[in-house]
């Protein structure tokens, strides 16, 4: 089981703890930076970490701050779906509902021991498909629509 893991500056703690997590549980995890807490541009990292998220067809973590900015640049990828959650009821819905493939959390919101119980019910959550399939399959259009035109 692989992951991709990127954060900010403001990330980098947060980064280490669920690395370390994730490693417990077996998986192999993916580090595209930051790695100190020198300020970077949060564009640069979910560039990168999207780019492996559709590469290799893993799941992705991103943090920022807020983990506002860094989902808007993650969701500006074709075929990448970033949810930003504050806990884990919308951890569990971004993926049962909207199968997101990335998880985007603010370490300026959320405390560290929180964001591992979210981290822990993203990465065990399926996506339930069913009626939920025709939704994505609309955000799949309209990606496609607005793609093709620009
Ligand atoms: C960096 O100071 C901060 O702006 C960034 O981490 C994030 O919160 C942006 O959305």
């Amino acid at each position: 089981m692989k992951i991709v893991i990127g954060s900010d500056h403001a990330g980098v703690e947060m980064k280490r703890e669920i690395s370390i997590f994730l490693r417990k549980l077996g998986y192999e995890v993916i580090d595209c930076g930051t790695h100190t807490t020198d300020s970077v541009d949060y564009p640069d990292i979910a560039e990168q970490v999207t780019c492996e998220v559709l590469k290799q067809n893993i799941p992705g973590i991103l943090i920022c701050g807020t983990g506002i900015g860094i989902s808007i640049a993650a969701n500006k990828v074709d075929g990448i779906r970033a949810a930003l959650c504050t806990n884990e009821f919308t951890a569990r819905l971004a993926r049962q509902h909207n199968d997101a493939n990335i998880l985007a959390l603010g370490s300026r919101v959320t405390a560290v021991s929180y964001a591992l119980e979210i981290v822990d019910v993203f990465i065990k959550t399926d996506f339930e498909a069913g009626r939920h399939h025709n939704r994505v399959e609309k955000i799949k259009q309209i990606e496609k629509k607005y793609y093709e035109r620009s």
